[in-house]
């Protein structure tokens, strides 16, 4: 049966379901950088980020966060809840790095004295800027329940995974999430993987997520697998 294709994002497709309740998610191996304008392939990177993100989101299930994700029914496949996905990006902060540090003019690697969180307009044509409770409300993105929803979401989510990934000798630096509306409800969605986060080994301090390719430090796709195995004993 043809898959009837919904959406093409720059890291994944969205398929319909004969259940109206749940689209299909299609993992690829393209990476891109800075808004697009650096584009490339990271092989099977597809793989790598389905089962990645499908331990994740059945972390925070067992944690009691909402989440989209439904099943994995293949490599690159995972099976999702439909969501309205809010136009706000939450990235949340423990140790300063990529655009904060330029931005507050912290070296990387600092430890934040306090977590910190903040909401992107995810919009590609503005570059996704860095935005505030005014704005969401002024660009009418969310409501305020929905904006405390995310921060307490986030906040919790951020708590279970620094925890979980500290004892696999990784350090959480930051991530980004997406959540969306599912049946009036506020829920995460897109994905939780090293594309959306920064790992870095606790012991060594070497970058295992996407700045290997932002920044062409090399051995990207072992740096994907890695995080793999210390998460699930799985090697691809
Ligand atoms: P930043 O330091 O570049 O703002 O990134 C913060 C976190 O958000 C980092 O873990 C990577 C993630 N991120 C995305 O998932 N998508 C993006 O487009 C960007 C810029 C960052």
């Amino acid at each position: 049966m043809e898959k009837q294709p919904l959406y093409e994002g720059k890291a994944k497709r969205i398929f319909a379901t004969n259940n109206e309740d749940e689209v299909l998610v299609y993992y690829k191996d393209d990476a891109t950088a800075f808004n697009g304008e650096k584009k490339g392939t990271i092989l099977n990177k597809g793989i790598l980020n389905n089962r990645i993100s499908s331990f994740f989101f059945k972390l925070l299930s067992e944690q009691g966060i909402p989440n989209h994700f439904v099943s994995m029914p293949s490599d690159r496949e995972m099976l999702v809840k439909s969501l309205k996905i809010l136009l706000v990006e939450v990235v949340v902060r423990n140790i300063a790095a990529g655009s904060l540090a330029k931005r507050i003019g912290w070296e990387e690697g600092r430890k934040m004295p306090c977590t910190v969180v903040e909401m992107y307009y995810k919009n590609d044509d503005l570059g996704d800027p860095l935005i505030n409770d005014y704005h969401i409300k002024a660009l009418g993105l969310a409501t305020a329940e929905q904006v405390a929803k995310m921060e307490e979401y986030a906040l919790k989510i951020n708590t279970i995974l620094t925890n979980y990934l500290k004892e696999k000798d990784l350090e959480l630096i930051d991530f980004k999430l997406e959540f969306g509306l599912h049946k009036g409800e506020v829920m995460l969605g897109d994905e939780i993987s090293p594309d959306t986060c920064r790992f870095w080994d606790s012991k060594t301090g070497e970058k295992l997520d996407k700045d290997r390719f932002r920044r062409n430090l090399g051995n990207v796709e072992e740096a994907y697998k890695e995080v793999l195995l210390r998460l699930t004993g799985e090697v691809l």
